[in-house]
């Protein structure tokens, strides 16, 4: 029994590598490049997955994932078709779950939502369970949706650098790819929590939003990403928050203080970095990593109601682009392209 629609709209990309290489006129043998064709269609109840909670999704939100999970060689997208969307907040429409009610207000992001298995660029969607965080009460779903997976690994982030003994009175923390969904929560939510919060972003003119959400100062992106022939410089950082990896981590592990850590969680400046052992073995900084997808469900749900209260970030709610599923190509080509700005966020019921 089901609560959901028949045929309901949903922004669906696919995958068609074999008919490009029959357009191409390919041989047997020869690689063809795939086309991903992305766009508004009427989608089957039938054929969304199994789950026990079904939801008519209100919000949902556009990260860097759900740009790579609609173009060729992303590498995200590991079922085709796909409705992408890490993200979405919704009302509950049906539940077999007696702790999950009809009518309650929920979120659901990551474990496979979006990159294994349908996401929330759908009106309606169908989750396990054990996928359902309630939406804490301080919080709208267009607010929710505003955090979304980028707010939540920049939380995740600085409980990881706290957890580690990271406190205000340590010094100053650093932010990297500050204009963006990870690196603007990351800096409202430092800054609310008290710390001297610095942005580096490549974009001179988000200075004065980042300030406005409570940076203290405001790196240009060369400065972080710099290279040097020293292994170790003048110790500056208590802790950072990366999200670009491997354009700004070697300079980041040459100026950690001593006994400070990097939580690192993405790679908008490439997978790859050269460092070396010093800054280490010399000064016994941390490298610890952020993934976000995979958080049990009790630590999830918990993380959320901190969102909404100690960890809520300043300026939450600023800086959001709106755009609907007939939109959401603009977002996504501009989101690969490095022109984040705050969040996009995603008008699906409304
Ligand atoms: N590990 C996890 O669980 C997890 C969760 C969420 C996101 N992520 C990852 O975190 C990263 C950020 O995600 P997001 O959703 O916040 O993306 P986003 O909104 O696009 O923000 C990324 C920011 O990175 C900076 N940037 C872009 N291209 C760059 C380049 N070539 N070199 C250096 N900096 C560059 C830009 O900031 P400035 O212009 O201000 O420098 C951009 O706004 C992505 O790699 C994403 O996959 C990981």
């Amino acid at each position: 029994m089901t609560a959901i629609p028949a045929t309901f709209r949903a922004f669906v990309a696919t995958q068609e590598g074999d008919a490009a290489s029959d357009r191409a006129g390919l041989g047997a043998g020869e690689a063809a490049t795939p086309v991903v064709t992305r766009g508004v269609r009427t989608f089957a109840e039938a054929d969304l997955p199994p789950g026990e909670v079904e939801v008519r999704v209100g919000w949902s939100g556009v990260n860097y994932k759900d740009g790579l999970a609609t173009i060729p060689g992303g590498k995200v997208a590991r079922i085709n078709p796909l409705i992408p969307g890490i993200d979405l907040a919704g009302e509950v429409v049906a539940s077999e779950d007696t702790a999950i009610a009809v009518g309650a207000a929920v979120l659901a992001h990551g474990h496979d939502l979006g990159v294994a298995r349908h996401g929330g660029y759908a009106e309606y969607q169908r989750v396990p369970a054990g996928w359902v965080v309630p939406l804490p009460a301080a919080l709208t779903p267009r607010l929710a949706m505003a955090v979304g997976t980028a707010g939540f690994t920049a939380a995740l982030s600085v409980i990881r650098l706290e957890e580690r003994g990271l406190r205000p009175s340590n010094g100053p923390v650093l932010v990297t790819g500050a204009s963006g969904g990870v690196g603007s929560n990351a800096v409202g939510i430092l800054a609310g929590r008290g710390y001297e919060v610095w942005a580096a972003t490549g974009k001179a003119d988000e200075a004065d939003r980042l300030r406005g959400i409570g940076a203290a100062g405001v790196l240009a992106r060369e400065e972080v990403t710099g290279e040097s022939a020293r292994p170790l410089e003048s110790e500056r950082w208590a802790g950072v928050v990366d999200c670009v990896g491997g354009s700004t981590l070697p300079y980041i592990l040459r100026t950690l203080r001593r006994g400070g850590t990097v939580a690192a969680s993405g790679n908008t400046g490439g997978p790859a970095f050269a460092t070396t052992v010093f800054p280490f073995i010399l000064r016994s900084v941390a490298l610890v990593g952020i993934d976000s997808a995979v958080v049990p469900i009790a630590e999830r749900r918990a993380t959320w109601q901190r969102l909404a209260g100690d960890l809520r970030p300043n300026g939450l709610g600023d800086a959001l682009t709106e755009v609907t599923l007939d939109t959401l190509p603009v977002a996504l080509d501009a989101i690969l392209a490095g022109r984040a700005r705050g969040r996009w966020i995603v008008r699906v019921g409304g």
